[in-house]
């Protein structure tokens, strides 16, 4: 047998900082807002159509491609948000979580040898997937403090071999957003070359302060070489459920959907129709209106509460992560002291940012904190952080 230590194909990568907070945190009975994941419920009548679904017999396989109700609502709603045209057959798939299909869109699309933009801090599963398929990343820091694309850099970064740049925006962790002006230098950066963009928006229409939601399917230009992801699991509170999406030209969605198509195949049939029955009703409608009021909400419940302390921040601009500086009060780097608050009496779990860099860059004295959660959580948080940077 190979000692696979020596042969291990992804050397560098242990158990998640997501996962490891998360058993440090039950250990040590501490409060968790470390891992992005509500605890409250999805809406009651989400459920209600899921478990209709099952109760009506959609429990085989679902299309590969998946539900057909359910691509159509997401061509129509692509359209309604972003004037762009997809066709439900052809240039929608649906898999087990945005995850699935940004890992398959790697393996299908990334060359050994060609190089991928990641800018960073990023969410943990790009660089794997990449190095996976025999590609190699560049990292690009986001721009200081406010975590926005630095341009100048992103073009430093260029080279002949670059095949793709990664975009996440709402960001994970840092919330930042972008605007038209962006949306008009990535389609710029990208013209006359052979890179797709993958466009990571799972947080998508949580964008706080009356910001513009956008989609790199806004961008004309950019529609011939883009992949936009979402989650169903994150706008609808359920994340265990799995069940996210994937807007692609035809052509480059019949590359993904042959990786899809050997690894997930299908996924979740009675959560497919069920979504699909919920969206295309009113109650689906509003909730989705309301969705990024009801996250700011969140957000300025938590940045109220720490107004004045020790801890400095700026509001997140999107999705349902807070990035808190803690060197006003702390030396300690980011692991050693997150451990230190979660095992602490009446502890608290919260992400520190260098897991989100490559390695050997650290992430300064910044941890992430997750506002997905009730009222009553967050209020005991802010307790807890105050508690924290009193001390
Ligand atoms: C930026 C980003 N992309 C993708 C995902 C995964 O989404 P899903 O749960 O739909 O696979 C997450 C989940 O945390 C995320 O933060």
């Amino acid at each position: 047998m190979r000692d696979l230590n020596q042969s291990s194909k992804l050397p560098r990568v242990g158990t998640t900082i997501f996962t490891e907070m998360s058993a440090l945190a039950k250990k040590h009975g501490a409060l968790n807002m470390s891992q992005g994941f509500p605890d409250f419920q999805p809406p009651k009548p989400l459920q209600d159509e899921v478990i209709q679904a099952m109760a009506s017999g959609s429990n085989q396989y679902a299309p590969m491609a998946g539900n057909v109700a359910l691509r159509e609502w997401i061509a129509g709603n692509a359209e309604d948000q972003t004037g762009a045209v997809y066709c439900p057959e052809t240039e929608v798939t649906v898999g087990a979580g945005a995850s699935s299909l940004i890992f398959a869109a790697i393996q299908a699309l990334i060359h050994h040898g060609d190089e991928v933009m990641v800018l960073t801090p990023c969410y943990d599963l790009y660089q794997p997937a990449v190095e996976l398929a025999g590609g190699t990343v560049v990292s690009v820091p986001l721009k200081p403090k406010t975590y926005r694309m630095d341009w100048e850099a992103m073009k430093a970064a260029w080279s002949d071999t670059m095949r793709m740049v990664i975009i996440n925006v709402p960001n994970n962790p840092t919330g930042a957003t972008w605007n038209r002006d962006d949306l008009g230098k990535l389609a710029d950066l990208v013209e006359g070359t052979n890179a797709y963009v993958i466009s990571d928006e799972v947080y998508g229409p949580m964008h706080h302060d009356g910001r513009e939601v956008l989609s790199a399917s806004h961008e004309r230009r950019l529609r011939d070489r883009s992949l936009v992801f979402a989650s169903f699991g994150k706008v609808l509170h359920c994340t265990g459920w799995k069940i996210g999406y994937v807007l692609a030209p035809a052509e480059i969605s019949r590359e993904l959907r042959k990786v899809h198509q050997y690894d997930v195949f299908s996924t979740g049939a009675p959560f497919q129709a069920g979504i699909a029955a919920f969206m295309n009703s009113a109650s689906g409608q509003a909730h989705m209106a309301e969705l990024a009021s009801f996250y700011q909400a969140k957000r300025d419940r938590l940045i109220n509460g720490l107004a004045g302390s020790k801890w400095q921040f700026s509001p997140a601009e999107g999705g349902y992560f807070q990035v808190l500086d803690y060197s006003a009060f702390e030396e300690r780097d980011d692991r050693t002291a997150t451990s230190a608050w979660c095992t602490q009496p009446n502890g608290l779990a919260l992400i520190p940012l260098s897991p989100f860099y490559p390695e050997g860059l650290a992430g300064g004295q910044s941890v992430r904190i997750c506002f997905a959660k009730g009222d009553d959580t967050i209020d005991l948080g802010i307790e807890r952080l105050l508690t924290i940077s009193n001390e």
